[in-house]
């Protein structure tokens, strides 16, 4: 059997970053609100001609230059976003032309909302697994300021855009200990952009029932501990860092309480970043091992939950 490491990591935010104050400018809320019940304080937000592909290209390139590979090793790009630059081709082919390297590897979009890139990920690490492909690249991007209603307070404040990237790399020892894939599609409504192709609403913002996402978050993330850590044999003291999706501080503390890890041992960047829903989780994991505080040989807990509901977890070793 194949493990999975992960080779190298990248990121890549807009230029322009969005306070609170200018939020209150444009909807009825409150920089003190804002912190006090998502822990943000600014989030990135993406020029007008600046597209999700554009973002994945700049993480892509981080990425592989930390990886120290050739962008021809590639064997597979997958890429998680909810915001693609078309309907198709998939963002995962615009970014495989930019990259250099058409018709050397699959690539291929995966939909799963904030979960996206824990998919992806899991995705990437069965090729691996299998023996099918020795390196992947892995991307988690979205352009949330595209899809925001901006007069809507119960959403407009907690998104933001970027993108991160991770070259993954078949290993003889561990890697990936373990990952978990959920989906409850019985919850569509609770968080959605209605408007589609087949079933054009009209509608093409994000809609959210913020206190329902968040009691079903911290329920999700709290029991998917448990199974995650039964699935790999390891204990609660066995993990290092959390590296969680940033969508709200108080979700991700009541996952650090039920891990039993402290803060000073949870990657935070929920309150630079705000909610980049696909970019949120590799965006965090390039902010701590670039800052040094993530190092070789530690074990991560990666988790996420998104619309669908999908949720998911992965275990590994850096
Ligand atoms: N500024 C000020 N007041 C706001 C506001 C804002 N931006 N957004 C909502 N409010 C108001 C509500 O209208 C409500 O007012 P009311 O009591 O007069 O009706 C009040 O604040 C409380 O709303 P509620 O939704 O119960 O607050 P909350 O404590 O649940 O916090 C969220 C709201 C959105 C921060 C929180 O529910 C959340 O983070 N949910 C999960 C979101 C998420 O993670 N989504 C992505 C998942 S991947």
């Amino acid at each position: 059997m194949n493990y999975t490491k992960i080779l190298g990591t990248g990121s890549y935010l807009p230029e322009r970053v969005m306070l609170n104050s200018e939020l209150e400018a444009m909807v009825d809320t409150s920089d003190e609100w804002i912190q006090a019940r998502t822990g943000i304080k600014e989030r990135h937000i993406a020029r007008e001609d600046e597209t999700t592909c554009d973002m994945c290209e700049q993480a892509a390139l981080n990425a592989i230059q930390a990886a120290d590979i050739d962008p021809s090793e590639i064997d597979l790009i997958v890429l998680a976003t909810s915001t693609p630059d078309l309907i198709y081709p998939s963002t995962a082919c615009l970014l495989q032309a930019r990259l250099g390297v058409s018709n050397t590897c699959a690539a291929f979009d995966v939909q799963a909302a904030c979960s996206g890139f824990v998919y992806a990920f899991s995705i990437a690490e069965k090729f691996i697994q299998s023996g099918s492909v020795k390196k992947a690249l892995v991307v988690g991007a979205d352009a949330n300021s595209k899809i925001l209603d901006w007069t809507d307070r119960g959403t407009c404040v907690l998104f933001g855009d970027g993108a991160g990237a991770i070259i993954l790399e078949a290993s003889d020892e561990p890697g990936v200990y373990a990952t978990r894939l959920h989906a409850d599609g019985s919850h569509a409504h609770l968080l959605q952009v209605p408007s589609g192709v087949s079933k054009p609403t009209g509608d093409p913002f994000i809609r959210m029932s913020g206190n329902e996402v968040f009691k079903f978050a911290v329920n999700a993330m709290g029991s998917i501990v448990d199974e995650t850590l039964q699935e790999c044999g390891l204990s609660k003291s066995d993990i290092d860092w959390l590296v969680p999706h940033q969508a709200n501080q108080r979700i991700i503390k009541a996952t650090a309480r039920k891990l039993g890890v402290t803060m000073d041992k949870v990657i935070l960047t929920v309150a630079e970043h705000g909610n980049t829903s696909g970019g949120s989780i590799p965006l965090a994991l390039d902010t701590g091992i670039r800052d040094g505080r993530i190092k070789r040989g530690d074990k991560l807990f990666l988790e996420a939950v998104g619309s669908g509901f999908t949720w998911g977890s992965i275990v590994l070793k850096y």
